[in-house]
């Protein structure tokens, strides 16, 4: 029998900053999730909450498993409904549905915001975020090869996007 596990997603707060970055962390140290090797501290996670960067966190039992935001993808005014993804969960959290959950509510949040695509680039060998990008309707756009290094090597990276809200039509 499996054990449905219940998940709750809403926006970060300052007093999430402590758990966003001991998951932040947990991912630059796996080393899967992104070209990013300095370890990040709450104050750093707290000053992206504070400054308003849309933030959700995933909370399963009164605890933050895992997180999700977007960035804008350019500071050109004309890419301004253009944002750049990122989703987050704790090691001892993952392949149990808080990716998902994460990104269901992401999408809305994006798309209320006014947002008309969300993208983001993703280490080749990312298995799992390659997944989650699939499961929610995100097409690989194609690969940027020997994108920057991790720890000295040359790594490529998918580029995915997903059209949402009035740009999100057939055709
Ligand atoms: C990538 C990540 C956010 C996905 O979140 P998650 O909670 O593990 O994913 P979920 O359990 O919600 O699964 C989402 C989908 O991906 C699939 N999936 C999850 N882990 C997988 C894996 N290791 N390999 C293949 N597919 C996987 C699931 O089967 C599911 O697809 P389905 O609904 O079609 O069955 C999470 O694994 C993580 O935090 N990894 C480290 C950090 C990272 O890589 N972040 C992304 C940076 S771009």
């Amino acid at each position: 029998m499996s054990v449905q596990i219940e998940t709750t997603v809403r926006r970060a707060t300052p007093a999430d900053a402590a758990a966003v970055a001991r998951i932040y962390n947990e991912g630059i140290e796996d080393r899967i999730a992104t070209f990013e090797t300095r370890l990040r501290t709450p104050q750093e996670m707290e000053e992206r909450i504070a400054g308003g960067e849309p933030m959700l966190v995933a909370e399963r039992g009164g605890a933050v498993v895992g997180f999700a935001s977007w960035v804008p993808y350019s500071d050109r005014e004309v890419y301004a409904g253009v944002g750049n993804y990122t989703v987050y969960v704790a090691r001892g959290a993952r392949g149990s549905g808080v990716g998902s959950a994460l990104m269901r509510r992401l999408i809305a949040e994006a798309e209320a915001a006014g947002l008309w695509k969300l993208l983001s680039l993703i280490l080749t060998t990312n298995e799992a975020s390659l997944a989650l990008a699939r499961r929610h309707g995100f097409r690989e756009v194609g690969v940027h090869r020997r994108h920057a290094r991790l720890d000295g090597e040359w790594r490529d990276a998918v580029l995915v996007e997903r059209s949402i809200g009035e740009a999100d039509l057939p055709g």
